[in-house]
């Protein structure tokens, strides 16, 4: 395995199975220090040649004693790093040190307060007395290992935190990653800054400083080609690119007629007129119209232009003779191996499958955002003078509007729908509740209700208006948005689109509903 060695600073993360482990990552990311999640079972020499500045256990859902309970290689004991457990994590640093962990009769979950016994640099400048904190945990620490002592109490944990500071291992049973622990932003600097002795140098800025090189240095003279979408992430790898290479790099963007209003000449002013990048625009809105004619399966639907975005692909790739490169947005949530007891990560469908084409077409990928969340990427992008509206956009689906509006795609139809969503958009921007909700959007409902308009009674069609809280498309909620605000949409889409008389709001979370109809 080669580590990418340009991040001076690196602190490992083992991923016991916690759902918040990811979090865990961004805390300290967003605390300036490089980390990567790798499996618990990372073989030592991975590790040694990862060369980490500290360790972090996560928490996980096993117990220790449990047979086949989920164990590090105990010689990271030995690497004489800083090693930070946090709930299992402790429970295993305990126990591959020769603590006690006691199965716990009852689980302990949500707030508690812990009380601070003894002083350590991991609790600097945190109060000493009923510090809020974020349990979830069955097991707890019963006896320490030798050289430990404790350093904070709670009522059902006797062993609230603990360290051997001689050797720089802290453990805590509770979850300083997540908000409901205030000092959690505290304590994790603490172990980075005072016991990993790391400094805060991971800045975007010093990303796309590194990135550039490194890009430089691996395309050579060759050239590259990007599939643009006008999404944050294919839109910050162009740019990116561009930023490093210039001319090398030749962005293909498909218009396949199922955009939103403007979208299409949104990318066309921002990557060609503004960036002046070598941009192949394909105007395939005809084509993608006739082939979806007639069909009302969502999975047909997505097929049909999955595959045909990638036969058009393929034609205006072909004819860039000498490029040795696919671009690729993919993001680090898409790369970290889960855990085997985890199951494969589920994550947020992939935006056109270009799956398969680099071994086709011969092209060798390049990922510059593999190891950036998605926040990072958006101040990557922000760095590199992306605009806000793309940088702040929210997900669309590949197959665009074609999913939003159920039943066939007609032009019609995409028109009705366009125009609603429009008006969606501008009212969500206007009242800024744009960028308080993960996503905003109009569906056109294939069903016809009464209405009366004057002194005529229509028969015309359904808008649902779906705006849903989310933090990974994984779960939602349907927003709360302000009466005033659904009024104003509502009246507007009913009055200003022809063909629509009636608007409904969608209020159903997920799971067990999705976010799109489709
Ligand atoms: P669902 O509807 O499954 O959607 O709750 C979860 C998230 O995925 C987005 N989505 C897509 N994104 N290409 C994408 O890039 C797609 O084909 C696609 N389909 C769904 C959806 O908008 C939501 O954010």
């Amino acid at each position: 395995m080669q580590w990418n060695h340009l991040h001076e600073e690196r602190v490992l993360i083992l991923d016991f199975g916690s759902q918040y482990t990811q979090l865990i990552a961004r805390r300290v990311r967003e605390s300036h220090v490089y980390c990567e999640i790798h499996p618990f079972n990372m073989t030592m020499a991975q590790i040694q040649s990862f060369e980490p500045r500290g360790i972090i256990l996560s928490g996980g859902p096993a117990g220790v004693y449990q047979k086949e309970a989920p164990l590090p290689d105990p010689r990271i004991f030995s690497l004489e790093v800083p090693i930070l457990g946090i709930c299992y994590g402790m429970q295993v640093m305990a126990h591959q040190l020769d603590g006690e962990v006691e199965r716990a009769l009852r689980r302990e979950y949500g707030p508690a307060t812990i009380d601070l016994v003894n002083d350590s640099e991991l609790f600097r400048d945190i109060e000493a007395k009923d510090v809020r904190v974020w349990m979830s945990h069955g097991d707890r620490v019963l006896s320490l290992p030798l050289d430990f002592e404790v350093l904070a109490v709670s009522e059902n944990s006797p062993v609230a935190a603990m360290a051997d500071r001689q050797r720089h291992f802290y453990g805590v049973q509770f979850h300083p990653e997540v908000v409901h622990t205030p000092c959690g932003k505290t304590l994790l600097e603490n172990f980075l800054y005072r016991i990993c002795k790391c400094h805060s140098t991971w800045t975007m800025k010093s990303f796309v400083e590194s990135a550039t090189l490194a890009i430089r240095e691996r395309v050579g003279k060759d050239r590259v080609i990007c599939a643009l979408s006008g999404g944050v992430d294919s839109s910050v790898v162009a740019a990116l690119l561009h930023n490093a290479i210039g001319p090398q790099l030749h962005c293909i963007f498909v218009n396949n007629g199922l955009l939103r209003e403007g979208e299409a000449e949104s990318v066309r002013s921002i990557f060609l007129d503004h960036f002046e990048m070598n941009l192949i625009y394909l105007d395939a809105a005809d084509l993608f119209l006739q082939k979806l004619q007639d069909v009302n399966d969502p999975e047909q639907k997505r097929k049909i232009i999955g595959n045909l975005f990638i036969e058009l692909f393929e034609n205006e790739a072909a004819k860039l003779t000498n490029a040795k490169y696919l671009a690729q947005g993919t993001l680090y949530p898409d790369v970290i191996e889960s855990v085997s007891f985890k199951g494969p990560s589920a994550t947020i469908k992939t935006h056109h499958n270009v799956g398969g084409l680099p071994e086709k077409m011969k092209l060798e990928l390049i990922e510059p955002l593999r190891e950036l969340f998605k926040d990072e990427a958006r101040l990557v992008g922000r760095e590199l003078g992306l605009p806000e509206r793309i940088i702040m956009r929210h997900p669309f689906p590949g197959p665009g509007l074609a999913i939003r509006l159920l039943g066939a795609a007609t032009r019609e139809n995409l028109q009705i729908l366009r125009e609603a969503d429009a008006i969606v958009m501008e009212e969500m921007e206007a009242s800024g509740w744009y960028d308080k909700v993960w996503q905003a959007f109009a569906v056109l409902l294939p069903v016809r209700s009464v209405g009366v308009m004057g002194d005529e009674r229509t028969y015309d069609q359904v808008i649902a208006l779906r705006v849903v809280e989310s933090v990974d498309a994984m779960t939602a909620d349907w927003a709360r948005l302000p009466y005033e605000l659904l009024q104003k949409i509502s009246n507007r889409i009913i009055n200003e689109v022809n063909g629509v008389n009636r608007v409904v709001y969608d209020i159903s979370s997920k799971p067990p509903s999705t976010i799109e109809w489709e």
